[in-house]
């Protein structure tokens, strides 16, 4: 029985370990041959991992790239925006969004002269109301990065109204899909979006390393990214050093060699998800998330994710009563092959595919053996 509940840190399939490994172990045997087929086959394998990815969400051809990981994906993006498109302006963001990236976004408020604005959750909620993300949502905002799903609390943002709103101020709109993508659906062809950032080791079951840049083509077609270099020309070869000219296409988001490992470890988990359809995977998500939630209106536990199927991402979060060590009950759990994990006194859930049957019922029934009175303080 799989007790794994940890699909918002990193996502499995059935065979993973043998479809990752056969993926490595091939790629590994023509990186080594003494001969000089290395590059070729390395490049097609980081363009299938590319195209893979297009297909999930829907992106056209040219308009998206590797990257590291998220937070070097925005990095691009922000400093490949035209000269003194945020100067003056303010960039908003949710204060439930990814740690990361606003770490990231204050330290480069002075440099680009834009005015980080963090919406507020209110008083005693959990996660950051669209209406009130709207309320600040004026023409001054150069920026807006939404997260499509929150981390801590699984709360899906209508991507689609947002957008639409800031279309209509003007602003660049992106979405931080990390969350959501492979287990909700995601699409960018109705081109609402200016760009997506993600990343493949969650919904998609992928490797770190296999973060993605999608920028829409307009925008793109005006982005000079300042971190670029031999990869973001259309042939790297061109090394007349007065003669830089950016790729035509998300190429230009590249910079150095690119990185390769992390695409062939993720292109096993991305095409595995999209053969057995993100709506049959959520479908088995939703029924484990709708028990975990009975589960804990059962014991009284607080839910801090919506409990509206809709509104609400693959993971189902609760509240830890005050008297329990997470990280000691997280051990206890762990010793009865049960896998989650704790943000402060949030627990986080999240069933997928190999989450077997009955391991939401027993987890229930070790948590109300290890936290006896089953009781937390009200939400
Ligand atoms: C919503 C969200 N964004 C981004 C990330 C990861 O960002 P990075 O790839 O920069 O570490 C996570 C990781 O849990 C996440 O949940």
């Amino acid at each position: 029985m799989s007790g794994y509940f940890l699909y918002h840190s990193i996502g499995t399939f059935p065979g993973k370990a043998a479809r990752m490994g056969e993926a490595l172990s091939r790629f590994s045997k023509v990186w080594s041959a003494e001969d000089d087929g290395q590059w070729p086959a390395a490049l097609a394998e980081r363009q299938a991992f590319i195209d893979a990815w297009r297909a999930v969400i829907d992106a056209p051809a040219g308009s998206m790239t590797t990257t590291e990981n998220v937070t070097t994906a925005l990095y691009s993006l922000i400093g490949g925006l035209p000269a003194e498109r945020l100067r003056g302006q303010r960039v908003l963001v949710a204060a439930d969004c990814f740690p990361s990236l606003h770490f990231l976004l204050a330290g480069l408020a002075p440099r680009f002269g834009f005015m980080l604005e963090t919406v507020p959750f209110r008083r005693g909620e959990a996660w950051v109301r669209d209406e009130d993300f709207i309320a600040r949502w004026q023409n001054d905002v150069g920026l807006a990065l939404l997260t499509f799903v929150s981390s801590t609390t699984s709360h899906r943002v209508d991507v689609e109204t947002l957008a639409a709103h800031g279309r209509a101020m003007g602003s660049i709109v992106g979405v931080d899909i990390t969350q959501g993508v492979g287990i909700v659906p995601f699409s960018v062809a109705g081109g609402a979006f200016d760009f997506v950032v993600s990343t493949s080791l969650k919904w998609l079951c992928g490797a770190s390393g296999a973060g993605i840049l999608h920028v829409r083509p307009d925008l793109l077609a005006v982005c000079q990214p300042e971190l670029r270099g031999w990869f973001s020309q259309d042939n790297p070869f061109s090394w007349d050093l007065d003669a830089f000219r950016y790729a035509g296409d998300a190429r230009r988001f590249d910079h150095g060699t690119p990185s390769i490992l992390p695409a062939v470890a993720s292109l096993p988990g991305i095409r595995w998800v999209m053969e057995h359809g993100i709506s049959a995977l959520r479908d088995n998500n939703l029924r484990a998330c709708r028990r975990i939630i009975d589960h804990a209106r059962d014991l009284g536990w607080p839910i801090v994710s919506p409990l509206n199927d809709y509104a609400r991402g693959g993971s189902v979060m609760l509240t830890l009563p005050e008297t329990t060590e997470p990280q000691a009950l997280i051990a206890a759990l762990r010793e009865r092959a049960l896998f989650c994990d704790a943000r402060g006194s949030t627990l986080r859930l999240s069933p997928g595919v190999v989450t077997a049957e009955g391991a939401v019922e027993e987890l229930f029934n070790a948590l109300t053996r290890i936290v006896p009175t089953g009781r937390t303080r009200s939400a």
